[in-house]
């Protein structure tokens, strides 16, 4: 079983669009995929219940949102969506369940002061120090080229953790919503660029 957490101090960071979509890649992949929601509003709980049954099944893992202690029976995957700001006794348990960590910074000034603080408290964690956990960031709508996207870059190369990729600004990602979908449920031609934005991101997990 793997487990990968997806956090994150700031809302609207992409936290649950990273958890939805990388479900439903592991979902086409063929794993027994596992999706989790300790955040309050449930909104990847809910995408899920909206997923039809014609695509790849993703399962729902109802944990303890306030402290889950155990993993789910029966998967091969566990995706876990997070509230903004995990952190103390909360992030620290997590971090016991985990194998890996992703943690989406858009690249706004917002997001990069809070993102500060959340790398450092990780680079604490005693199961990150030992490399229990592996952490790596992910770009969240960047526009290639822009002033903002050289700002993220610079920002994140002040950290010793791997950037795996910059995941564009597109409308797939919310057209997919409604319909409990990831991009990966979308015919292929489509997506080639954000197919290939994704690759390090699988590559780095299947390592
Ligand atoms: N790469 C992207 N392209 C377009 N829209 C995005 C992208 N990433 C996130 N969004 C949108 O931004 C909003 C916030 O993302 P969300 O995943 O809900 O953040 P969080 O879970 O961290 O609060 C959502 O409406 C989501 O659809
Ligand atoms: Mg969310």
């Amino acid at each position: 079983m793997q487990t990968i957490l997806i956090a994150n101090p700031k809302g609207g960071a992409g936290k649950s669009t990273l958890a939805t979509n990388l479900a439903t890649y592991f979902a086409w992949k063929g794993h027994k995929a596992a999706l989790g929601d300790l955040d309050r509003q449930q909104s990847a709980a809910h995408w899920l219940s909206l997923r039809s049954h014609n695509f790849p099944p993703i399962g729902h893992w109802d944990c303890d949102e306030e402290l889950p202690t155990k993993l789910p029976k029966g998967y091969e995957r566990a995706v876990i969506d997070t509230p903004a700001g995990l952190r103390g006794k909360k992030l620290e348990a997590m971090l016991k369940l985990s194998d890996h960590i992703l943690v989406p910074v858009q690249p706004s000034s917002f997001d990069m002061w809070a993102s500060q603080d959340f790398f450092a408290r990780l680079a604490e964690e005693k199961r990150i120090r030992k490399g229990k956990v592996n952490v790596g960031v992910v770009g969240m709508r960047v526009k290639a080229n822009t002033r903002a996207s050289k700002q993220l870059a610079d920002f994140l190369a002040q950290f010793e953790l791997p950037v795996l990729s910059c995941l564009r600004d597109t409308q797939y990602y919310l057209q997919t919503l409604p319909r409990g979908m990831g991009i990966f449920d979308l015919p292929a031609p489509r997506l080639v660029r954000d197919l290939e934005q994704w690759q390090p991101i699988l590559e780095w997990l299947e390592t």
